[in-house]
């Protein structure tokens, strides 16, 4: 087979090869090489449509479709082959494969067409599985919740903000809360991969087909749903790459937050929940350590996935309208953000399914009376109080207990009636952790009866998020 390098798609009007190290420094075909299966149906589709404007006869239509069938038959089983190519980028590589095995019908199949609008297309055929394939491990992640958070109803925590003890939550609740940034990741990704869904081709390399290709034809024939409206525009732009990778980068920035709440209550001092073995390591050197690797490891990995976003950002940012060769750069930062976040989606599904929870622990930290003064306020409210009025003198009954060391629901009823004749005896009924949570049951809240059917509908929506495939 002839060396790729010596069979440029572009030698005519140069005297000199290139430089080797420019030639190394330029080549994508290291990593576009995944784009393989995605070129391959582009070179089908298009030559049907080059069968259909009467380019190519259908005899030569089939011996090239037959030859396609040959190259990707020797792509699947001779791996050498394609490690050892000197292809400048996967579109080339298929091109002086074709040509290799029918001579001049071979190169026939680039007529009309350009790598710019090739290479547009085929990373569009890419994001969208990629996205596809997200959304669906998303789509587990959320499920991986609801499952815990449905064998756990009832367990409640004590609910923070500031770190600081606030009022009681069910552990439920906490969980699903997490399902709800991820259902909404889910939606974002399905939503770049909808951006993505419009076919370039047709666009050449800057000004459009001069041949009367069908563009809505080839659209259909790989899948997309529309065609682009500009071929300037086509080659050009890449915001479905940004857009998928912004919302990887808030995905990753999710599981991050996740992360830190499963690694600070895996500590001994939270220890509101138990490691899983096959998700967690040892050390080498302390024998006792169970260390909570999987999170951290998320953690860890999404700075590199903003990364990813920032670098296709400032490629972006000072380049003139239609194609230019900057955008070859706008791949490998995509790749390794979709393969590091679906490692990141899938470890945390598992890590979150394997997970035990600490009843009584979490109980312990519920039961804390301070976070029922929220609810002695609205006690007094309840009696006629004006809330601000009730925020003071429960203030005032926190701190009385807090000299006296004991608590806001351990008072007796005359020192409560010092700070306010509304203090009656119902009190001590009332102001509890049960009716706390109970009476949190607007849409949306932490009761018992609010979790529920949160569950309930959360099953519909991550439907929603699979059904797309
Ligand atoms: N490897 C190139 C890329 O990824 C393909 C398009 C090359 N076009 C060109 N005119 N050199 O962008």
């Amino acid at each position: 087979m002839s060396d790729s390098s010596d069979n440029k798609m572009w030698g005519g009007r140069f005297e000199s090869s290139p430089d080797s190290s420019f030639y190394e420094f330029q080549r994508s075909w290291r990593f576009d090489r995944r784009l393989l299966p995605y070129e391959l149906a582009l070179d089908r589709a298009w030559a049907k449509g080059l069968e259909r404007a009467c380019l190519l006869s259908a005899d030569e239509c089939s011996q090239i479709l037959r030859a396609l069938d040959g190259i990707e038959r020797r792509a699947k089983s001779d791996g050498a082959w394609l490690d050892n190519s000197k292809a400048e980028d996967v579109h080339h590589f298929v091109e002086v494969a074709l040509i290799d095995v029918l001579g001049p019908v071979g190169a026939k199949l680039h007529t009309g067409r350009s790598r710019n609008e090739m290479v547009a297309t085929e990373f569009r055929m890419f994001v969208k599985d990629a996205a596809r394939s997200m959304a669906s491990g998303v789509a587990a992640l959320v499920e991986a919740i609801a499952q815990q958070a449905d064998r756990n109803l009832g367990i409640p925590m004590a609910g923070m903000t500031h770190m600081q003890h606030a009022q009681p939550i069910l552990l439920s609740h906490f969980l699903l809360a997490h399902a709800e940034a991820f259902l909404r990741d889910g939606e974002r990704i399905l939503d770049a991969a909808a951006r993505a869904d419009v076919c370039p081709l047709g666009s050449g390399a800057l000004a459009g087909c001069a041949f009367p290709i069908d563009r809505a034809a080839l659209a259909r024939e790989l899948g997309f749903s529309g065609i682009t409206a500009n071929s300037l525009d086509a080659v050009s732009d890449r915001d479905f790459a940004l857009e998928y990778l912004f919302a990887l980068s808030v995905l990753a920035t999710h599981l991050s937050r996740l992360s830190e709440d499963f690694v600070l209550f895996a500590s001994t001092e939270f220890g509101y929940l138990l490691l899983p073995d096959e998700f967690s390591t040892g050390s080498s050197l302390m024998p006792q350590k169970k260390n909570p690797d999987a999170w951290e490891l998320i953690r860890g990995k999404s700075g590199r996935i903003s990364s990813a976003l920032v670098s296709l950002l400032m490629t972006m940012k000072g380049l003139p309208a239609s194609y230019q060769r900057d955008l070859q750069e706008d791949k490998e930062p995509l790749f390794d953000a979709h393969d590091e976040a679906l490692g990141m989606v899938r470890v945390a599904a598992g890590a979150l399914a394997a997970t035990k929870f600490n009843d009584a622990k979490l109980r312990a930290g519920a039961t804390n009376p301070a976070l029922l003064a929220t609810e002695a306020a609205d006690y007094l409210v309840a009696r006629g109080v004006p809330f601000r009025e009730a925020h003071e003198i429960v203030g005032r009954v926190v701190r009385e207990a807090e000299r006296g060391s004991t608590s806001i629901i351990e008072l007796p009823l005359d020192a409560l009636k010092k700070h306010s004749p509304a203090f009656g005896a119902d009190y001590f009924k009332e102001v509890t952790l049960a009716a706390s949570l109970a009476r949190k049951s607007v849409p949306g809240g932490t009761s018992i009866s609010s979790v529920r059917s949160a569950l309930d509908q959360l099953h519909t929506r991550v439907g929603a998020l699979e059904a797309v495939r």
